[in-house]
């Protein structure tokens, strides 16, 4: 029997770049290809990426109602992958699918390294396997500060462009740290046409 993996490719870069544009703008290219897909995220959907997610929105919080540890936050996105990973990424691909997750290792990598020591974030996330493509949609702190305040999402400009700055320089860091198959798509150019320069880099791997 032919040897039937998947491929999983994943989509990075700051918020306000259009990761979750760009991988649903995806999925249905691939699925318009007669490719079977499975779209996912992370935070996942599963109990450690609801915690994550709850712990971002401040629904889970230390007795006091600050918001809890960043290590602790750190571990739950590490714990996360690991369960998407096995529920979720691992099976698909085994069944030939491609996945296509909005954010994985790097989002922790850049994240959660502005907070905790770099090092230890690369340890806990060790484990999390290679993915077979990761698309950085670059786009400058600015601009994702316009556009995250264009969709109302956010007060104070300076603050949003100060920590949009460091994470950003803390997913060069992570790039260099984890080279593993990523390619930079330049996002600053319309919807459609990042979305062409990203299937092309697919369709050159998929064959
Ligand atoms: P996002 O995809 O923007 O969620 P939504 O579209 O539902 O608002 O991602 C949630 C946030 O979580 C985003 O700011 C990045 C952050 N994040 C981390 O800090 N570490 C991680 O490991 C992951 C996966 C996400």
């Amino acid at each position: 029997m032919r040897n039937v993996r998947g491929m999983f490719i994943v989509i990075e870069g700051l918020d306000g770049a259009g990761t979750t544009t760009q991988a649903s703008k995806l999925v249905r290219t691939l699925e318009a290809n007669g490719r079977t897909v499975v779209a996912t995220r992370e935070p996942s959907t599963g109990p450690f990426g609801v915690m994550a997610r709850q712990a971002l929105g401040r629904r889970l919080v230390m007795p006091g109602g600050d918001r809890i540890d960043p290590a602790v936050l750190a571990l739950l996105f590490a714990a996360d992958r690991m369960d998407h990973l096995a529920a979720l990424v691992r099976p698909a691909l085994a069944r030939g699918a491609v996945v296509v997750s909005d954010r994985y290792v790097h989002s922790s990598l850049a994240y959660q390294s502005t907070e905790n020591d770099a090092e230890w974030i690369a340890e806990i996330n060790s484990r999390a396997d290679v993915a077979d493509l990761t698309i950085f949609i670059e786009v400058p702190a600015e601009e994702c500060a316009r556009r995250i305040m264009a969709r109302g999402d956010a007060t104070e400009i300076f603050e949003a462009v100060e920590t949009l700055q460091r994470v950003g320089e803390a997913y060069e860091a992570a790039i260099a740290k984890r080279p593993d198959n990523v390619v930079r798509v330049d996002g600053t150019l319309s919807i459609d046409a990042v979305a062409a320069l990203i299937a092309t880099e697919v369709a050159q791997r998929l064959g």
